[in-house]
């Protein structure tokens, strides 16, 4: 029987999770059973951090408790912020955050193995540090000194805290902590894998998260909020929307922050994304003209899209929405996948605990399609090119 490759591991499954269910067909996306739709509008990103953590919902006293030990771990070690004070200006901020996420295992404890520990404790510091990594890095380059974090705010208002200087509004607080909610977790994506697959080889919860920040840059996955940012100030205005997708479509492109592997409808996550993108056009003031083109975009790709490949439907995905949502909330466009490894850092330590806890190394197969095998051919016997003479 000839071998079936699936290019892409489409539709294959290889593994378990109870972290988070994925249903493309219908659109739903659930937390450890709880949809989206009732955790957006309601529950908040600490909390969402214990369900996927620890399991369930926290009480008062749990989420006390978790929040406490959140502000506490949320400093940098001081050699790191030395070492960002010499980075290159010029250097993209997701790049910044992986090598700096990478080196916070250099400060971290071992035990007598000499092993990192790789437990809830270090999903926790992960969670607490990596915004203080991204808000430094926002000021550094701008020749700022970096804000220290505080305790006793939100991780999305202490994020918004460190970025600026001062205490967010509350409307600016609750969007970017429900931003984080929406971007939590999405069960086995490319990232999440990515971290699943490293932690299967026992490296510790530091390696695995670095593995996953790196497979999150490309804009087939992370990187599409701020390519769809960089469409959005492309096209300006509503009125600009469907020649551009028209013209971009004609040379064989893609509209970023489209279409979704899983997603056969729209992607839950974008109706909430819309919504806070309408409110805080409102809040922001002056024109909502960000909105109205993201809106006018979606719907030209979607006609146009049908009227190329009839039946081929194409929604938003959660990354479209995401681009004037976290604009008007002042972050800059370059700064975006940083935003969502914020949010997804408690789901990619979910998974690595899930792994570790119930572990076989994951290390699939290839066909191999190169050369039959052969006897070694001497330098000497080589034709120009290398090959066999
Ligand atoms: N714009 C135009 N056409 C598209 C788009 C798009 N955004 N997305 C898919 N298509 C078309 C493809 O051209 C292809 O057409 P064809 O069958 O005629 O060749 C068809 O739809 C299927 O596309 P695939 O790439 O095979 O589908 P896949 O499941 O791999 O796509 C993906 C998923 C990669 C996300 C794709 O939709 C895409 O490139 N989107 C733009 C990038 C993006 O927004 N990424 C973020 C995803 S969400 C996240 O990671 C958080």
């Amino acid at each position: 029987m000839p071998t079936v490759v699936d290019r892409g591991l489409e539709g294959v499954v290889v593994g378990t999770t109870q972290l988070s269910n994925v249903e493309g067909a219908i659109g739903r996306l659930s937390y450890r059973g709880y949809d989206i739709d009732d955790l957006a509008p309601n529950a908040t990103f600490e909390e969402i951090v214990h369900l996927l953590l620890y399991g369930t919902l926290p009480n008062r006293h749990q989420l006390e408790m978790l929040k406490r030990e959140l502000g506490s771990c949320r400093a940098l070690p001081e050699p790191l912020l030395a070492a960002m004070q010499n980075v290159p200006k010029t250097a993209w901020p997701m790049e910044v955050l992986r090598t700096i996420v990478s080196g916070l295992g250099l400060f971290s404890p071992v035990n007598a193995q000499g092993e990192h520990v790789s437990d809830v404790h270090t999903a926790l510091e992960l969670i607490a540090k990596v915004p203080t990594v991204v808000a430094a890095w926002d000021r550094i380059r701008r020749g700022l000194e970096p804000v220290a974090p505080r305790s006793d705010l939100s991780q999305a208002g202490n994020f918004l805290y460190m970025r600026t200087g001062k205490v967010p509004h509350a409307v600016e607080e609750d969007a970017l902590d429900t931003y984080f909610v929406l971007l939590a977790d999405h069960s086995y994506n490319a990232s999440t894998f990515a971290a699943r697959v490293a932690a299967s080889t026992r490296a510790d919860m530091y390696a695995s998260v670095t593995a996953a920040m790196a497979t999150l840059q490309g804009d087939l996955h992370g990187g599409a909020a701020t390519a769809a940012f960089r469409t959005l100030t492309e096209v300006k205005t509503p009125e600009n929307a469907e020649p551009y997708v028209r013209e971009i479509l004609e040379r064989g492109k893609r509209i970023m922050g489209m279409g979704h592997r899983e997603y056969k409808v729209r992607d839950p996550r974008a109706k909430h994304l819309e919504t806070m993108a309408k409110e805080l056009a409102e809040h922001v003031g002056g024109s909502d003209r960000r909105y109205q083109t993201a809106h006018a975009i979606e719907q030209a790709s979607r006609k146009v899209l049908q009227e190329k490949k009839p039946g081929n439907a194409i929604y938003a995905n959660v990354d479209f929405y995401t681009a004037p949502v976290l604009a008007d909330l002042g972050i800059p466009g370059d700064e975006f996948t940083c935003l969502f490894a914020c949010g997804r850092i408690a789901g990619w330590t979910g998974h690595i605990l899930e792994q570790l806890a119930d572990n076989r190394l994951i290390r699939p197969q290839a066909t191999y399609e190169g050369p039959t095998a052969g006897p070694y051919v001497s330098i000497e016997q080589r034709s120009s090119n290398g090959q066999r003479g």
